[in-house]
């Protein structure tokens, strides 16, 4: 069974969906998981403890204090008076679904006013929210502000869904499908991927001609969110040096804007150190003005404008990577495989994906992508149709799960 003797702690907190987690704990304990639950005062208003209490096989845990002054058997083992103690060092993984907004702000902010947020704040395992709200609660800056704090402590964090929401209408809002967070549990324990460190480069870097106009490209961040996105379902915990990306950055993940090239390779850089596989999706600006002018350019009949090479950051990284994975990607118009198979020695990459901007389905601001993928010996995959760049992102992860210098890469 997929979570044979893994202990999970399940937090339940007020919200309605509250229902859909009996669901989920019942696929966790046919998974073969040790389940203990956790609700908060609120949920008990939504679910009753009994339901969860009947499928966990032990007692649902709800107030504070409920074991003061005796210490009780539960489940095998012994509980202390200091029952949050003992609950926040027995699991493996902590999964908290639905998370309301309100839970979700407590834990930003450290407090441990009820048994569950108190659990969490003296527990050392990873946190894996399930948030479930309002759509307009949902997209809220502080709910935003404050997944991103968590996001970027570690916690994992499984999207709501765009569906029917209790309010009666359609948004996003309402929590991920109780076999989505499964898998997302199962991928913790199982995925190649689970606890590696991903760092992914993503959007299109720009540099200053003057303080208003800058050389640029069109790369939108797609596909590097795509990579990310995927790494972070796998289990990785993911850090995103993010430049000029015209949508939106995945939920779950650390992002780090930057906006040119050498603010791109000096992050890129710092966080190399604590990295095992590098994903290098940016579209990096190749040249930079050589004397960007501190005033506005005035217009002119003609002018030339001089430019010089940037650093190249994944030649940079690759000369020192390691035991580290690299999997890079060119953008190529002629001679795809020559080219693609050259970068990816130069750059010492493990894979390299190769795109034509000029086919159909391949360009910049699409959701889909026609790529090659190769490795030192050659062509792995070819695709024979525009596919989304989420498929094609767990696809490459997938290749690279499988590659020899995947196996060197140990977990720290
Ligand atoms: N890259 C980089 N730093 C640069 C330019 C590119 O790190 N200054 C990275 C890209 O992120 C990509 C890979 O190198 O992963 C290949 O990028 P590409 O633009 O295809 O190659 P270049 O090295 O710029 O070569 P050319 O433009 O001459 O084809």
């Amino acid at each position: 069974m997929p979570l044979q003797n893994k202990k999970i702690l399940l937090g339940v907190t007020g919200g309605i969906s509250a229902y859909k987690s009996v669901y989920l704990l019942r696929l966790l304990r046919r998974a073969g998981a040790d389940v203990k639950v956790v609700m908060t005062e609120a949920a008990t208003e939504f679910v009753t403890p009994l339901t969860f209490e009947s499928l966990a096989e032990s007692p649902v845990h709800v107030r504070m204090f409920e074991g003061q002054g005796k210490s009780k058997s539960q489940g095998g083992t012994t509980v202390s008076p200091i029952e949050h103690i003992d609950l926040a060092k027995w699991p493996d993984l902590v999964v908290i679904a639905p998370a309301t907004a309100n839970t979700i702000a407590k834990l930003v902010q450290g407090r441990a006013d009820d048994l569950l947020t108190t659990i969490v704040s003296a527990c050392e395992s990873t946190v894996l929210l399930a948030p479930a709200m309002n759509d307009v609660m949902w997209q809220n800056a502080a709910n935003q502000d404050n997944l991103r704090a968590l996001s970027d402590r570690g916690y994992r964090v499984v999207p709501p869904e765009t569906g029917d929401l209790a309010c009666g209408y359609e948004a996003t809002g309402r929590m991920a499908e109780p076999e989505t967070i499964f898998d997302v549990v199962r991928g913790q324990f199982e995925s190649p991927f689970a606890k590696l460190r991903v760092l992914v480069s993503a959007g299109g870097t720009e540099e200053d001609i003057d303080p208003v106009r800058v050389v640029s490209n069109r790369s939108s961040g797609r596909m590097g969110f795509a990579m990310a996105e995927a790494a972070r379902d796998m289990g990785a915990d993911v850090t995103v040096v993010a430049a000029n990306a015209s949508v939106p950055a995945p939920a779950g993940v650390r992002i780090i804007n930057v906006r040119t090239s050498a603010q791109m390779a000096l992050a890129l850089k710092e966080a190399f150190v604590d990295t095992d596989v590098l994903v290098m999706a940016a579209a990096v600006s190749d040249f930079r003005p050589v004397a960007p002018l501190e005033q506005k350019k005035k217009s002119e009949e003609k002018w030339t404008l001089e430019l010089e090479r940037t650093e190249d950051i994944l030649a940079g990284l690759g000369a020192i990577k390691g035991n580290r994975m690299i999997i890079g990607f060119a953008l190529e118009t002629e001679n795809l495989e020559s080219n693609a198979m050259e970068k990816l020695r130069r750059k010492k990459c493990d894979l390299i994906v190769v795109n034509d901007p000029r086919t159909e389905g391949a360009a910049f601001s699409y959701p889909t992508n026609v790529v090659a993928i190769y490795n030192a010996k050659g062509l792995l995959y070819e695709s024979d149709a525009p596919e989304s760049k989420r498929e094609i992102a767990r696809r490459i992860l997938s290749l690279a799960s499988r590659e020899g210098a995947f196996s060197k890469i140990t977990v720290s």
